[in-house]
């Protein structure tokens, strides 16, 4: 598949000022995302994830590198502003504070609002709120007021708002951050269904090892730079190299790391306790089974 997004050594710094030096945020970072994936964005603060968020939907543009968004090379020398503004079509983002992102104060009418700025007739508007409302469950409050909303119900509105305006992908930057465990799942599901039922790719920043480990694949930022990618199996099957790197891993993938070192053959991917605890009675069923020198369990 193509890829929608593509970096090619990307960098970027904040200029300084009498106070403070230039910070260099991004060094050299190229990867792609294939078009309809789930990638999640892992590092601790400060390594440069939400500076990357900014570059890919085209709030900034790199010091130096190239970026390529739906085949388009938005730094191309002969690239023009109309070429990063149908650019900045395709690539939406959710941000951390559920308030700041609401910008009316009813409902369907936030949903609209960037779809209104797009210049879309109001009948194709209408439908596509309507539809956008549903996906994220929220069709019986398109008149509701929107500051009397739960944090999760406004994450659900900002994410509507996207899916009305057709993003083809949407970067998520901590958008899970600020809201209660219950307002987190509600809105995880709605991504993960995004993502599985309209094709949407998602960029999901996250310091939540659980959300990751929803992903296709992990990339993982250490100082401006990617310092390990690849799929949830892979990177936290190596959980010294998240340590490192001052990064947690799942609790299971932590307690099956400990239990190994105990001698208990788990494996270390498996992120929900009920396959995590069904892994960890297999391997003391094997090693009973061993101990009593029949190697062979059950009967
Ligand atoms: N507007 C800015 N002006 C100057 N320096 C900045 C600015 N925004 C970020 N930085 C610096 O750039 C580096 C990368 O910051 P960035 O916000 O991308 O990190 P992050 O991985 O998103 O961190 P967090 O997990 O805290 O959100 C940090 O050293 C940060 O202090
Ligand atoms: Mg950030």
């Amino acid at each position: 598949m193509n890829p929608i997004i593509k970096a090619e050594n990307l960098s970027f710094s904040y200029p300084g000022d009498e106070e403070s030096k230039p910070v260099k945020a991004l060094r050299g970072v190229s990867f792609e995302i294939p078009e309809g994936s789930f990638t999640a964005i892992l590092g601790h603060n400060g390594s440069g994830k939400s500076t990357l968020a900014k570059l890919l939907c085209m709030v900034n543009l790199p010091d130096s590198g190239r970026l390529w968004v739906a085949g388009r090379e938005i730094t191309a020398p002969d690239a023009t502003e109309r070429d990063i503004l149908e650019a900045r079509r395709d690539v939406g983002m959710v941000f951390q504070n559920p308030d700041n992102q609401i910008v009316a104060t009813i409902v369907e009418e936030d949903v609209a609002f960037g779809c209104e700025n797009l210049g879309i007739p109001p009948a194709e508007i209408r439908e596509r709120v309507d539809a956008a409302l549903a996906a994220v469950g929220m069709s019986e409050y398109a008149r509701k007021q929107t500051y009397n909303l739960s944090g999760g119900q406004k994450q659900r509105v900002a994410i509507a708002g996207t899916i009305a305006m057709n993003r083809r992908c949407v970067i998520f930057d901590e958008s899970t951050a600020m809201l209660d465990p219950m307002g987190r799942r509600e809105v995880m599901d709605i991504i993960a269904k995004l993502n599985r039922e309209q094709g949407v790719t998602v960029l999901l920043i996250t310091h939540h090892m659980n959300e990751a480990a929803a992903a296709d694949r992990i990339i993982v930022m250490n100082q401006g730079q990617i310092y390990l990618d690849g799929s949830p199996r892979e990177v936290f099957g190596k959980p010294a190299a998240m340590w490192a790197a001052g990064l947690d891993v799942p609790q299971t993938t932590e307690l099956a790391y400990k239990l190994r070192q105990k001698g208990l053959d788990v494996p270390l991917y498996l992120f929900d306790a009920e396959s995590c605890a069904e892994a960890v009675a297999e391997a003391v069923r094997r090693r009973s089974g061993k101990s009593a020198g029949g190697g062979k369990t059950g009967s």
